[in-house]
């Protein structure tokens, strides 16, 4: 449904579904290849305690994509010793962020590869996390040259495995561009992509005492936010981790030290009687099932207008039926794995319970390979039956009566989570007041309600999704710089 290659009686094949064997046979040489990593600095601890781990591919686990070396507490404390700013003038720290983003376009083909053998992701959702790669290092490095951005020092940037290496870059190049030094902590579930990253931004000219990466677990991502001698963090991964680094943060840094973080949500979409039901049903699909569910801006909590509640969970059903669920790697495959098997082993739990009580609407049949979770639709009473964002193919449905829209508007903003909303309605007095009163960071009016656009559509929440500025916008590599000029900001 969300491929744009799907196959037509006329053209290919559809009924023969390639098996993984026969994918396998060499379409490139990067299905087959196995990847190393360890941590990259110019200086490295003498504690050799980490012993290499095996990286296996969630869609399946007999495919050893590599394996890694975990940084040691150490490696940490020996990067951070080491790292240096980045001396070079502004416009030489741009060049070479341009240089990054020739080099990954240069490379797509491995990348996709580890985007797909690593992480899971779809052909769909690998273009786009490339595409978006490339326009956060050409934005940043623009946005440095015209503000000419001073460096604070030693910035700490920890990103989460669902974007690992757009979001990865994108907080990467912003304070790369503001000449800052940078300890980079990619998440433990795809630390190849990562290392794989760092290696081409050395190879286009990034020095290696300037970019540090320190491959681990939560508690070198601890260890780099709680040193007085970090002087920014950009944190971008669950609601309750970011509230860890804040209170590490206060006890350890230097008052004032900025910490940048871009979390979870409990994302709403409201569909009224007047919506087109067969958009809103398209854009329902693509917002909670896209990329398996695993977006922070993906659709939780479905709201129907009752009048036209029975007619769009029977489109939604069709449409859902219409989902291929598959490796990857085919073009047709619209929902991939689910990063690993504790996240299966979470989101599944979730789905039993409601399917003990009754509440399951809908489910479709799951592979037998791989961390596969079956996007489900589940009726809730409304958002407060959410106690913790689901971040996989659930959907949960409430449906309410014209007069509670008010209610269910102060419903959401209790959440206290505000990242992004979705409205379907044909009402232009209706989209100006829901507007108005919900608080959410990106707000997506007879549309799906996941993606941004880098310079266009900046992305970030509010209250318990985000502390801001939005990534890919003007106010973002600023908050990196201990100063800059504004010249065309009033
Ligand atoms: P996570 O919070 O488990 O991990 C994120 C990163 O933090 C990882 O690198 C992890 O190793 C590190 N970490 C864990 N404990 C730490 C600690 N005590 N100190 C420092 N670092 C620590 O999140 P995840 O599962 O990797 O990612 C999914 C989450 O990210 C979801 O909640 C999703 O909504 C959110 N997310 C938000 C955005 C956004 O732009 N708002 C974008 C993508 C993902
Ligand atoms: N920009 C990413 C999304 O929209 C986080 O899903």
């Amino acid at each position: 449904l969300f491929a744009p290659h799907r196959a037509n009686a006329k053209g290919w094949d559809i009924t023969h579904r390639p098996t993984l064997d026969e994918i396998d046979q060499g379409r490139t040489p990067f299905l087959n290849h196995l990847w190393a990593a360890a941590p990259l600095s110019s200086a490295r601890g003498n504690d050799a305690t980490s012993s290499p781990r095996a990286v296996l591919n969630p869609v399946n686990k007999k495919d050893t994509v590599g394996q890694i070396t975990w940084a040691s507490p150490a490696d940490a404390t020996a990067a951070i010793e080491a790292a240096k700013p980045w001396g070079a003038p502004v416009k030489d720290r741009a060049d070479v962020l341009r240089r990054v983003a020739a080099a990954y376009e240069n490379n797509a083909e491995e990348l996709f590869a580890m985007l797909h053998r690593e992480a899971g992701k779809t052909m769909l959702d690998a273009v786009g996390e490339i595409r978006e790669a490339v326009d956060f290092l050409h934005y940043y490095a623009t946005e440095a040259e015209q503000r000419s951005p001073t460096a604070r020092g030693i910035w700490t940037c920890i990103s989460p495995w669902n974007f690992p290496l757009a979001i990865f870059t994108g907080q990467i190049s912003a304070a790369l561009a503001a000449g800052n030094a940078v300890l980079a902590k990619p998440a433990e579930q795809t630390g190849l992509i990562a290392h794989r990253a760092v290696q081409i931004m050395y190879e286009v000219g990034v020095p290696t005492d300037v970019l540090h990466l320190l491959p681990g677990g939560g508690d070198i991502g601890a260890a780099l936010t709680s040193d007085p001698r970090i002087n920014g963090v950009a944190f971008t991964g669950s609601t309750p981790t970011a509230l860890k680094i804040r209170a590490s943060m206060a006890d350890h840094c230097a008052p004032g030290t900025p910490l940048i973080a871009e979390t979870g949500g409990l994302n709403a979409m409201i569909v009224d009687s007047t919506a087109l039901p067969e958009h809103a049903v398209r854009d329902i699909v693509q917002s909670a099932f896209q990329s398996a569910g695993q977006r922070c801006s993906a659709l939780r909590c479905l709201y129907l207008q009752e009048d036209i509640a029975d007619k769009v969970i029977d489109m939604l059903k069709g449409a859902m039926n219409e989902l291929h669920l598959g490796d990857p790697w085919h073009l047709s495959t619209d929902v991939g794995p689910v990063i690993d098997e504790a996240a299966r082993k979470s989101i599944q739990d979730h789905i039993d319970t409601a399917a003990a009580e009754g509440r399951v609407l809908h489910a479709l049949p799951v592979p037998d390979i791989g961390t596969f979770v079956a996007p489900t639709a589940i009726k809730v009473n409304g958002i407060a039956d959410l106690t913790r964002e689901i971040f996989g193919p659930v959907l949960h449905i409430a449906t309410y009566k014209s007069q509670d829209l008010d209610k269910i508007i102060a419903d959401i903003n209790a959440t206290g989570y505000g990242l992004t909303f979705g409205l379907h309605t044909r009402i232009d007095d209706r989209v100006q007041q829901v507007v108005e009163d919900i608080n959410a960071g990106n707000i997506y009016v007879n549309r799906n309600q996941i993606g941004a656009v880098v310079g266009s559509q900046p992305f970030g929440g509010e209250g318990l999704s985000g502390t801001g500025p939005k990534a890919g916008g003007p106010m973002y590599m600023p908050r990196f710089a201990a100063s800059v000029d504004y010249p065309d900001i009033p």
